[in-house]
C-alpha cells in the first residue's frame, strides 16, 4: 500500500474503532474497550519497557520522548509518567483527534499529524527515547526503513530508541495453541495472546470485492534482521539488545530492538 492508500485504511479505522483497531482483542470489538483498562495497559508496557532499559544498565535521559505511530495515545500518555515533554505523531486524522481528546498531560504531551514518508517536522538530536511498536510492521519496507532513518536522526546523542519489527515468517508457524486463561494470567498476556491471533488472521488480506463498501485492512510487512542491523549501523546506531516478541503473532518471527545512538 503507498502511504496515502496506507492513512485512508488507518483513519477509517480510528474512526470507527480506534481501541479495538490498536488492541485487537475479538472480545471488545465494536467499542467495547474500557477505556481505562486500555491506558493501564499502556503504563504497564511503558513500566516493563523502564525496566528492561535499566536492567540493559543503560542511562536514559528523561527529556523528551517520542512515539511514532501513536494511535490514541496508549503509550504516549504513559511516557508522559516518565519524560517531561512526550510527542506522539500518527498519518491518521482520526486517530490524532481521539489522542487529543484522551489526553490527559496538558502540554506536556503534545500530538502531531504527519503525512510524510519521514520526519522532517523534527530537527535533528531532540528525542532522549524513541518508542513505536505494532506500527512499522504495517507498512511497506521502503517506508519503515526511511522512518528508521529519520528515528536516528532526530534521536540526541546517547539517546535509546526502541523498535519493534518482524524478521520474517515463522517456519513452520508456530502452533501455540491458547490456554485456558488462568485466574492469575495478567490482562497483558491475555491481550497479547488474543492480538497475535487476530493478526495472524489477518494475514494475507483478502481481495476487496468490488461491489462491497470500503472495508480497512491492516498489511503486514518485515525485514530480516541482518537489514535493519546493517541499516542502524549505517545510521550511527548501536545495538544493545534485540528481543523477541509476539506483536506479530505466532505466523510471524517478530523481535524489540534496543538501540542507542552513538
Ligand atoms: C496498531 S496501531 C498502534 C498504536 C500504538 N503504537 C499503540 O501500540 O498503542 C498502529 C498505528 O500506527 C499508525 N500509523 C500507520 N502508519 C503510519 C505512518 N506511516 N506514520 C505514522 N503513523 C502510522 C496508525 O494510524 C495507527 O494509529
Amino acid at each position: 500500500m503507498e502511504l496515502k492508500e496506507l492513512q485512508k485504511h488507518w483513519n477509517a479505522y480510528g474512526a470507527e474503532d480506534p481501541l479495538w483497531a490498536i488492541l485487537t482483542v475479538p472480545e471488545l470489538k465494536g467499542g467495547k474497550w474500557d477505556p481505562d483498562l486500555f491506558f493501564q495497559n499502556g503504563e504497564q508496557e511503558i513500566g516493563e519497557q523502564m525496566a528492561i532499559v535499566k536492567a540493559l544498565g543503560i542511562e536514559l535521559r528523561h527529556g523528551r520522548a517520542l512515539d511514532f505511530g501513536c494511535g490514541v495515545g496508549r503509550l504516549t500518555q504513559a511516557l508522559c509518567l516518565h519524560f517531561d515533554e512526550c510527542h506522539g505523531v500518527d498519518i491518521a486524522p482520526s486517530m490524532i483527534e481521539a489522542a487529543r481528546a484522551f489526553n490527559r498531560h496538558g502540554d506536556k504531551c503534545q500530538y502531531h499529524l504527519n503525512e510524510a514518508d519521514n520526519l522532517s517536522l523534527f530537527a535533528d538530536n531532540q528525542f532522549d527515547f524513541i518508542y513505536t511498536v505494532i506500527v512499522l510492521q504495517h507498512m511497506q519496507p521502503t517506508y519503515s526503513r526511511r522512518y528508521i532513518q529519520e528515528f536516528m536522526r532526530v534521536l540526541a546523542p546517547d539517546g535509546l530508541l526502541v523498535f519493534q519489527l518482524p524478521a520474517e515468517l515463522a517456519n513452520p508457524p508456530s502452533p501455540r495453541p491458547a490456554p485456558p486463561a488462568s485466574p492469575r494470567q495478567s490482562l497483558r498476556q491475555q491481550i497479547r495472546r488474543w492480538y497475535g491471533r487476530v493478526r495472524h488472521r489477518l494475514t494475507p488480506p483478502p481481495p476487496p470485492p468490488a461491489d462491497k463498501p470500503f472495508q480497512p485492512r491492516m498489511e503486514m510487512h518485515a525485514i530480516p534482521q541482518e537489514e535493519v542491523l546493517t541499516l542502524l549501523t549505517q545510521s550511527g546506531g548501536v545495538v544493545k539488545e534485540i528481543k523477541p516478541d509476539t506483536w506479530a503473532g505466532p505466523a510471524w518471527n517478530s523481535y524489540t530492538y534496543y538501540v542507542l545512538k552513538q
